[in-house]
Order: C-alpha cells, then sequence, then structure tokens
C-alpha cells in the first residue's frame, strides 16, 4: 500500500512525533509505502511531495512545529492558491495519479470537516485530532494540549511571583476563541484566583468582589487568567480589556500579559509524544485493516476511532458541570 500524509491548520507540538507514529509504524510494521504531503491540502492541489525512508524520519519525536509545512487551505471554498478550478475534483484526480491508497490528515476541527467531505467522496481519509484547544468532538484529549498547558501553568508561575511583588492584580489571556480548555487547565494548574472561559457569562463585579475579598484576607494579589475568545467590547484583546475592566472595578493596579504563539510552539510534553506516538501507530493499523474515514480517539486510556460524518461540524466545549469548574467552585475561584 502506499499512502499519503499532510497536516493542516495551526501548527502545535507534537505533530512530527505523529507523523513519525504513523510511517515508522507503516513502513516498519506493515511494509508501506509513504509519502509526505507539503502544506496541508495545498500540496494535494500542487501534487507537492516527498518520499519517506526511516532516514527522513529520524529527530522528529521531540521536535515543535510541522516537517511537512501547513496551511489553511480549504479545498471545499472557493479561495486559497487556486480559485477558478473544481479544487475538490482536483485533489480526487491527484490523489489518484499519486497512486496513493489513502490520505492521512492530522488537523484541527477544520481538517476534520474536510476530511469528512473526501471521505463522502469515496476517498480513503483516517485523520488524527491535533489542536493545542483540545475543543475537537470524540476524543477525550488532543495531542498538543497537555503541552500547551504546561507551557501556560509555567507562565502563570512566574506571574505569581512578580503579581506578589508589586501587589497587584495579573491578568494572562491564553489561547482559545470558542473553547476554554486551556484557560481552565492551566489557570487550576496554575492557582488561578479568576478563570473565564467563552463557554461561561461573566459579570465584572463578581471579579471585583472576587478580588476585593482576597485583600481583605490579606492577599493583596490576585491572578486572572482569561481565554482570547471571552466577550469583550470587540475592540480590544481579551487581556486589555478585562486588566482595564478590573482596575476600575477595584482601584487595584492590573497589568495584562497575551501569551499567544509560545504556547503552541517547542517540544512536546512526554504526555504529547506518547499520544502522539499511540495515535499515529492506531491511523496505521485502520488503514492496513481497510478501515476508512475514520478519526482516531483517546477514550480514557484507550485509543480508539470514531466516524468523521460524527464528528465533522461538532465541537467540544467546557460546561459548567466539569469536575475542574466544580471543584474550583467549591475552592473559592471565581469563574465569572
Ligand atoms: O491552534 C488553535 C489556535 O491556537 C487558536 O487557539 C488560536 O486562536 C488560533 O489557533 C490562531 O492561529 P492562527 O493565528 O495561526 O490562525
Amino acid at each position: 500500500m502506499k499512502i499519503g500524509i499532510l497536516t493542516s491548520g495551526g501548527d502545535c507540538p507534537g505533530i512530527n512525533a505523529t507523523i513519525r507514529g504513523v510511517c515508522k509504524t507503516a513502513i516498519n510494521h506493515y511494509g508501506m509505502e509513504v509519502v509526505g504531503i507539503h502544506s496541508g491540502f495545498q500540496g494535494l492541489l500542487t501534487k507537492e511531495i516527498e518520499s519517506f525512508t526511516e532516514k527522513s524520519l529520524s529527530g522528529l519525536l521531540n521536535l515543535g512545529g510541522t516537517m511537512l509545512g501547513t496551511s489553511r487551505e480549504k479545498p471545499f471554498r472557493k479561495q486559497g492558491i487556486i480559485s477558478d478550478v473544481d479544487k475538490p475534483a482536483l485533489i480526487q484526480r491527484n490523489i489518484a495519479e499519486l497512486g496513493l491508497d489513502c490520505v492521512v490528515c492530522i488537523g484541527g476541527n477544520g481538517t476534520q470537516k474536510t476530511a469528512a467531505k473526501f471521505a463522502a467522496m469515496g476517498i480513503n481519509i483516517v485523520s488524527v485530532p491535533k489542536t493545542i484547544d483540545n475543543d475537537i468532538w470524540g476524543t477525550d484529549i488532543s495531542f498538543g494540549f497537555d503541552s500547551a498547558v504546561s507551557i501556560a501553568t509555567d507562565a502563570i508561575d512566574r506571574l505569581h511571583s512578580t503579581a506578589s511583588s508589586h501587589k497587584r492584580v495579573m491578568v494572562i489571556e491564553v489561547m482559545g476563541h470558542k473553547a476554554g480548555w486551556i484557560a481552565l487547565y492551566s489557570g487550576m494548574a496554575g492557582g488561578g484566583d479568576v478563570i473565564l472561559v467563552p463557554e461561561i457569562p461573566y459579570n465584572i463585579k463578581n471579579i471585583g468582589d472576587t478580588i476585593l475579598n482576597r485583600l481583605k484576607k490579606g492577599k493583596p494579589y490576585s491572578i486572572v487568567v482569561v481565554a482570547e475568545g471571552i466577550q469583550t467590547d470587540g475592540r480590544k484583546r481579551a487581556a486589555e480589556y478585562i486588566a482595564q475592566e478590573i482596575e476600575y472595578e477595584t482601584g487595584i493596579e492590573t497589568r495584562e500579559t497575551v501569551l499567544g504563539y509560545i504556547q503552541r510552539g517547542g517540544s512536546p510534553t512526554p504526555f504529547d509524544r506518547n499520544l502522539s506516538t499511540r495515535m499515529g501507530g492506531h491511523a496505521t493499523e485502520l488503514i492496513a485493516n481497510g478501515q476508512f474515514g475514520r478519526m482516531i480517539a483517546l477514550k480514557g486510556d484507550e485509543i480508539s476511532s470514531v466516524a468523521l460524518e460524527e464528528v465533522a461540524g461538532k465541537l467540544k466545549l467546557v460546561t459548567e458541570e466539569h469536575d475542574l469548574v466544580v471543584q474550583g467552585r467549591r475552592m473559592g475561584i471565581c469563574f465569572g
């Protein structure tokens, strides 16, 4: 069998470890041929590929980013590098011309949607969920999330000492447009006093009261962790907006930090390396068994898979009933 592999959408730690997991299993265990497709779906439009050998897969396990490059090319939309052709049909033709028996798509929600559409056209696809945001429906965890949470937690830890020295409120903005998983997990792990996620509406008076109550109890500084996607005035970034509102509400000097792309760069954590390796290996196993149109998933501690058509278009969001929210509230953490 000959398989192609691509990475699409925003990068994240663990992509290269996944490529390695897929390809080494394919070459070593199943004797398959593997080609890397450059720049996501764009590479399927332009047939930009490279053949993989064991040698080209060395040094990938701890390497950040994606060695294949990525793009946000969405072939089912008109925009993009080629806009005047039927892009899905061109990709179908190119896959046949390249002799690919299956394409492995490593990506986030947008990629899962695209993969589901190609699967519906009869193309053999297996996908692997990738995003630091952890918002892909159907899997408990996507690789990249643990690494991002670890980086964000380290940043929050560092803010504690400077917040405490200056008796300030520190607001830190982490990624997550629609889902607040990084804010929730890093906020709890980093001992945040206020954690704001897009899924839970907030009231600035509650936030102010939490901070002033801490002051009354002899704790003159506070840490506020916000997801980038929370409600704002629509003009300022989440951290800037919340910091200004808090300073106005409490009169306490407040500073903001936007963590940004540092969350997405660099080496994956050991957890993500192993998750990527397991997911990659399972993707190849599905291909060998002729099970296509599926996304790899982690359920509990088991690696399994779900039908792409079930995943496409859904989001996994934080709920008020989540253990960490419930436990956080019981400990006096303000969620808005
Ligand atoms: O990878 C997901 C994500 O990190 C979001 O949380 C973030 O808002 C987005 O990607 C930004 O990525 P880009 O600027 O590359 O589109």
